[in-house]
């Protein structure tokens, strides 16, 4: 592997949540400006790239993730000046940049939406978007019963007779990929972006750009077209003819030394990340299986074997995300009651929705864990992904009142099967312990409005100043396992992985080579017996350990 150009390929990735991260004007949204003030901090932090969420244009209906204008910052943000700047310091302090590319859906506030409001039904504005006939006399039904992601019909009518379609907010209109001029304008964007300096692009539900609309009538196909099928028989999610889009960007990735990199962004079947990932493609696939895992051994172990062969049959390296900005941090998925399925969020969602009081969250035991968890990670082959605030070990803010939620998920399903939605993992990021400002050094110190959503007391705790100065904090941990892993496991560029005796499947424990010559052993104990721990040096341990053995929920990393 050529450490230089395939940089991304052992990463360590920190997504920014633009609007949550650094306030640098005290209008209560975080700004670009912001990050580049606190370039020194995700210095020290340790990682090799930063991930932007949108910064774009945008009503903001889906936190930014409705895009108005694909080639400019939001004036609230800062400016594209503000941008190169952040950009040529993070290069400075030797951390590539990855944005965010929302290639499915425009706002319908961009000005092709409105141009295709303005245009008449068959016009060459409206062939950009995914607009159909409604049923009925005057097409006053929809043209089928396909639901939006975030609940609700997937189709708006215009009021003409026409209905388009969108898989989520009803403000997000689905783009036309059967249209050349879509294809153009994104690789102009690509382009723009990669001009500027621009390391590498994460691509959002890059499963769902290609869609069948013509196979058969619209009103023949299921309400719910079944998902995770990797054959080609839904209509809207992973559908084979995706991939022909992501070898047209692979080309334009490739006009640039080093060639840009993307990561798909795409929940489709374990068995059919791979293809998204293969060189002609993308390049890497984000690989979320972890986060669907509860604390259990063998669920873990089952994820990462699923994400090894993937990267096997992608030519790649796979991804490790334990959470993001549409994941309930992970600290309270491992506090709350555990359940052995894949999926556990209804439980998670249950406890949202009740502020917080439906089940117990043991945040003792949560952190124990979350520090066990990113030893188990951090040494394995691949990229890793963190999530702003995980690092200082944050929680989910649960109990944000309903009039202060901005997720469009709370809104659209407020009638139906209520779901709060994912503002507590993207509540603004507490810098000072001391809140003279009233926003945990969020904002700048002067007279400032109140942040975008309001932060818990108990933010306070969780003070990046304050963990800095703590040898035992979540941070200073955080900037040991990584220091190790760069200097010692990802240094040797080796994607090889031994697994080691799992204690009668109690235990995570494998081996990789190290850069001066040793060998790694990663120690994980799920189960209450202790495990005895081989001889060699303790390079880390997540938690201190008293004897020659590992505890419950612990971690251990030992080099012989
Ligand atoms: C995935 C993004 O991560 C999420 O935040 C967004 O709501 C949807 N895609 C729609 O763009
Ligand atoms: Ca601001």
């Amino acid at each position: 592997m050529n450490m230089h150009e395939d940089w991304w390929k052992q990463a360590v990735v920190y997504q920014v949540y633009p609007r949550s991260f650094r306030d640098s004007n005290g209008d209560g949204i975080g700004d670009i400006k912001g990050i580049t003030e606190r370039m020194g901090y995700l210095s020290a932090l340790g990682i090799d790239a930063i991930w932007l969420s949108p910064f774009y244009p945008s009503p903001l209906v889906d936190g930014g993730y409705d895009v108005a204008d694909y080639r400019d910052v939001d004036p609230r943000l800062g400016t594209l000046a503000d941008l190169d700047e952040m950009i040529a310091a993070a290069h400075a302090a030797d951390i590539k940049v990855v944005v965010d590319i929302v290639p499915n859906h425009t706002s319908t506030e961009h000005e092709w939406f409105r141009a295709a409001l303005a245009a008449a039904p068959g016009s060459p504005e409206r062939a950009r978007y995914i607009f159909r006939h409604g049923r009925g006399e005057h097409g006053e039904l929809p043209p089928n019963g396909w639901k939006s992601t975030f609940g609700g019909p997937a189709w708006e009518p215009v009021g003409d007779g026409e209905w388009y379609l969108h898989l989520f907010a009803v403000e997000q209109a689905d783009l036309n990929w059967k249209n050349p001029e879509v294809h153009e304008d994104f690789k102009r964007t690509l382009r723009f972006w990669a001009d500027r300096g621009v390391d590498g692009f994460r691509v959002d539900v890059a499963h769902a750009l290609a869609k069948d609309l013509e196979s058969r009538p619209l009103e023949d196909w299921p309400d719910e077209p079944e998902q995770g099928v990797i054959d080609g028989e839904n209509p809207l999610w992973d559908r084979p003819e995706v991939h022909e889009i992501y070898r047209e960007w692979r080309e334009v990735f490739n006009e640039y030394t080093p060639a840009r990199f993307a990561v798909a962004e795409a929940w489709v079947h374990p068995d059919h990340q791979w293809m998204y990932a293969s060189p002609d493609e993308l390049g890497q696939v984000f690989n979320f299986e972890f986060s669907k895992m509860d604390w259990f051994a063998d669920r873990f172990r089952l994820a990462i074997e699923e994400g090894l062969a993937s990267a096997a049959r992608s030519h790649s390296t796979t991804t490790w995300v334990l959470s993001n900005h549409d994941l309930p941090r992970h600290p309270t998925r491992f506090a709350l009651p555990q359940v052995p399925s894949r999926v556990h969020h209804q439980l998670v969602n249950d406890w949202l929705l009740r502020d917080g009081t439906t089940y117990i969250e043991d945040r003792e035991l949560g952190t124990r864990r979350a520090r066990a968890a990113l030893l188990m990670e951090l040494a394995l082959p691949g990229s890793v992904y963190l999530y702003q605030g995980e690092e200082l070990g944050l929680f989910e803010v649960a109990d944000i009142p309903w009039d202060a939620l901005e997720d469009p998920q709370a809104q659209m399903t407020a009638h139906g099967d209520a779901l709060k939605g994912r503002d507590g993992c993207r509540v603004p990021l507490p810098w000072t312990a001391d809140d003279a400002t009233g926003a945990f050094g969020f904002s700048i110190p002067a007279e400032h409005a109140a942040p975008h959503l309001p932060q818990p007391a108990w933010f306070q705790g969780f003070a990046a100043d304050a963990e800095e100065r703590d040898d035992a904090s979540m941070l200073s941990f955080y900037r040991r396992a990584l220091a190790l892993r760069s200097q010692l496991i990802a240094a040797t560029g080796s994607t090889e992985l031994t697994w080691a005796p799992d204690n009668g499947g109690e235990v995570i424990a494998y081996e990789r080579p190290l850069a001066d010559g040793r060998t790694l052993t990663s120690i994980t104990n799920f189960g209450a017996a202790p495990v005895s721990l081989p001889e060699g040096e303790v390079l880390l341990a997540s938690t201190p350990l008293a004897d020659d053995t590992l505890p419950q929920d612990a971690s251990v990393w030992i080099a012989r």
